[in-house]
């Protein structure tokens, strides 16, 4: 079977699946974060390279507060556990977005889990909190921008490959394939740029519920598909 070198997924619907078992929004956040634990093992054991999942949005902090703290807090907590994982699955770690808006504590572990896993080559796994895609254009145009003020770069040497390369991203190769759970058919302002010719797949599933069976059924559905870049149809 064709497996996607890189897999992004946008992990929605926690809050819908508690609701649906009488259970507080945040039990459906934590039930999402363990998941989160199988789908990124079994992607590893698949072969999938890189996964990049949805985390925070920068629209999220338009949440209640209280939903928000406990979202950062299972995030502090999260980058204990991904230590762990990492070594597991020989699995480097990225945040993407903008780390600066979070609590120092949180920037902190976020650089140790970075620097402790930087090496790994088992499975790269990008995780975005405060993201926004076109914060992220935003801030790559931003550092070019400067460049050309301070005279290090010329306005015709802007091209997409130098924009790619400002991204939070830079060096990632695109997505394949975008996975969005819980019926839900938008792009959300995830991964803009990246996501120029990547397959789509939509799934009623909530992410809690989205199982090792149903990530193969994305990955099959993948499989059938007749990826076109533009003009080129792949063989
Ligand atoms: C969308 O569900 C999900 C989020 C806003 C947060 C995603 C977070 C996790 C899965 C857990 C933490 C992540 C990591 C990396 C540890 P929703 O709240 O929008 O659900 P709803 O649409 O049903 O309300």
């Amino acid at each position: 079977m064709k497996i996607p070198n890189h897999v992004a997924i946008i992990l929605d619907g926690n809050g819908r699946w508690a609701k649906s078992k009488g259970m507080p929004r945040n039990y459906g956040h934590i039930q999402g974060a363990k998941n989160l634990e199988v789908i990124i093992e079994e992607a590893h054991n698949i072969g999938i390279r890189y996964l990049t999942v949805y985390a925070f949005s920068t629209e999220n902090w338009s949440r209640p507060k209280e939903e928000v703290d406990a979202l950062m807090k299972l995030l502090r907590n999260y980058m204990k556990t991904c230590l762990k994982t990492a070594s597991k699955n020989r699995m480097s770690v990225r945040v993407i977005g903008d780390k600066s808006a979070l609590d120092e504590d949180i920037q902190k572990r976020i650089e140790e889990l970075e620097r402790a896993t930087k090496d790994y080559e088992g499975i790269h796994l990008q995780i975005a909190i405060n993201y926004g895609g076109r914060d992220e254009i935003k801030r790559s145009v931003q550092k070019i921008a400067k460049k050309v003020a301070d005279g290090i770069l010329k306005v015709e040497d802007i091209s997409e490959k130098l924009i790619s390369n400002e991204l939070d991203t830079c060096q990632i190769p695109d997505p394949d394939l975008l996975i969005r759970t819980c019926n839900e058919l938008r792009i959300s302002n995830f991964l803009l740029w990246q996501l120029a010719y990547a397959e789509l797949y939509f799934t009623e599933v909530a992410w809690p519920d989205f199982t090792k069976d149903e990530l193969k059924k994305a990955l099959e559905a993948y499989h059938t598909r007749k990826r076109k870049f533009g003009a080129i149809e792949e063989e």
